[in-house]
């Protein structure tokens, strides 16, 4: 299939996603969604696919969130809309039967942190960044970010980060276990993928499947913060707050929330 804002590739029973927008930092618009959302289909209806790996071109961004510029003039509906059809597309990832891996080559903000975190391990290079600056926006997570921080590096840390929008480098990623590895360069992410992709395609595919759907299962008590997070990222679209946020991005200024 031909894609326009990602790269896919099959490469020794190894299926490679890169998001390609590196001029907007490979934020993730809708079309951008829906074709790794293609591709993850394409890989998983491949026989000779073991396991995938999902990257951002370029050494700058793995992707710096949702595309700002497409949903700043969305009113309630579609902003739930919007994270309704993202929750979808990061569901099926994480309940994906193959291994998926992120290669986190640099900004992962926002929806590109929350992919990262949809995927089942993170490997980042020294480079990378990670947070969830949502609430600058006047916004909160709408692609799942409030529950799977959470899960992955507890309550009290997920909290300073969603409620200050602070990035933390791949060091403290690791440490606070949103990564599972951190190699030095974006050139050394692929071989460190690669050599856990290969190892988990020596193992039962069926029991490898069932490790991740049982995994996953632990966490299905949480499900209404799940739904939650739809309704409520939606019901932000109609606030002063996230009008002026999302203004000022795009106008390249600070923004003004109170006064
Ligand atoms: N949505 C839309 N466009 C984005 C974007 C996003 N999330 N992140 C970056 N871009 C665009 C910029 O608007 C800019 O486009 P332009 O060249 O046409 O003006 C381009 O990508 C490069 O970004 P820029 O801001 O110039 O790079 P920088 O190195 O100065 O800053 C960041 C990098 C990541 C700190 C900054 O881009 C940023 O804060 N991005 C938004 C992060 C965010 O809030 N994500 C959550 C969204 S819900």
């Amino acid at each position: 299939m031909a894609y326009e804002n990602i790269l896919y590739a099959v490469e020794g029973g190894i299926a490679t996603i890169t998001i390609n927008r590196p001029d907007k930092l490979n934020a993730l618009n809708r079309l951008t969604l829906a074709e790794i959302d293609g591709a993850m289909a394409e890989a998983i209806a491949d026989d000779a696919v073991t396991g995938i790996l999902l990257t951002g071109s370029d050494e700058k961004a793995f992707a710096a969130g949702a595309d700002i510029s497409e949903f700043a003039d969305f009113d309630e509906e579609q902003g739930t809309e919007l994270s309704a059809a993202g929750h979808a597309i990061f569901n099926g990832i994480e309940n994906c039967e193959k291994p998926v891996i992120a290669l986190v080559n640099g900004f992962a903000l926002g929806g590109g942190c929350e992919l990262a975190m949809a995927c089942h391990m993170r490997i980042a290079s020294g480079n990378a960044r990670f947070g969830q600056p949502e609430v600058n926006l006047g916004l909160i997570p709408g692609y799942a970010g409030t529950q799977r921080l959470v899960q992955l590096v507890g309550k009290a840390k997920a909290l300073e980060l969603l409620l200050t929008g602070d990035a933390i480098k791949a060091d403290e990623a690791h440490r606070l276990g949103l990564v599972n590895h951190v190699v030095e360069n974006v050139a050394d992410l692929r071989a460190k993928g690669l050599e856990i992709l290969n190892k988990i395609a020596t193992k039962g595919p069926v029991a490898v499947a069932h490790c991740i759907a049982l995994v996953n299962d632990y966490y299905d008590m949480e499900e209404n913060g799940f739904e939650n997070e739809i309704e409520t990222f939606g019901s932000l679209f109609q606030t002063p707050e996230f009008r002026e946020g999302t203004q000022a991005f795009l106008e390249k200024r600070a923004p003004k929330f109170r006064g």
